[in-house]
């Protein structure tokens, strides 16, 4: 269940399971904006909507199977209908920035699996210029290389620390994450291939494949950007 209800999170992720329909192959996102979502897909399960999820993360996992949901994998469905997924800001052009619960490596691998990528998020998440730190999910051994690479490219490099544990944040596919803080991203586009390239970052946060998004208000309204 989300943890301390929120109405605009509650009212986009609500918005944008209204697209799902039967027989759809749907993408479950990770955070607590997409926790409305799946537990509304549930609901509509429970009254005989007919559709399978593949999730991406063990919070998203855990969530589908307490609403009831079907679950299967991208090796039995590699195409979905829809992928739906929170995010951490959000501009005008629709690029995104996520990994905030470093799960944004298996949320790149489904949203590119889908035919159809929507975003759910609260009014917070809107910015004119994207300036959030960008996640990178990292392989341990190549720690410092990545994070030379960071400060190459003019950032700042923190590798993310967990707060129950002593040490670092270990990713759903045992990796480390670095938080790289660029400033304003200004194009957001050249940004991404630069860290595409570089070698030791699995996947970085920065997305530029949404179609939709659906900002829920204070009033309980939602926007919709596309
Ligand atoms: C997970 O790594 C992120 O990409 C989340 O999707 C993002 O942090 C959104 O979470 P909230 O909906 O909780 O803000």
């Amino acid at each position: 269940n989300p943890s301390g209800e929120s109405p605009e999170k509650k009212a986009a992720g609500i918005a944008a399971a209204e697209l799902v329909q039967d027989g759809m192959v749907v993408g479950l996102g990770t955070g607590s904006t997409t926790a409305y979502t799946i537990a509304e897909l549930g609901r509509r399960v429970d009254e005989g909507l007919d559709i399978i999820a593949v999730v991406t993360s063990y919070q998203s996992e855990m969530l589908a199977i307490e609403a009831g949901i079907t679950l299967t994998s991208l090796a039995e469905h590699p195409e979905l209908d829809i992928a739906i997924d929170g995010a951490d800001q959000i501009n005008s052009a629709l690029n995104v920035i996520k990994g905030g619960g470093a799960a944004h490596t298996r949320e790149k691998v489904v949203s590119r699996s889908a035919e159809r990528f929507v975003i759910v998020a609260d009014e917070s998440k809107y910015s004119e210029q994207l300036d959030h730190y960008v996640p990178l999910e990292v392989l341990p051994y190549a720690k410092e290389l990545v994070s030379k690479h960071v400060r190459k490219l003019g950032g700042e490099p923190v590798l993310r620390l967990a707060s129950k544990k002593d040490g670092p944040v270990i990713s759903d596919n045992g990796n480390f994450i670095i938080d790289a803080s660029f400033g304003v991203i200004d194009n957001p586009v050249v940004t991404s291939a630069l860290l595409s390239q570089a070698a030791g970052i699995v996947e970085h946060g920065i997305f530029t494949n949404v179609d939709e998004v659906y900002i829920g208000k204070k009033d309980g309204s939602v926007q919709k950007l596309s």
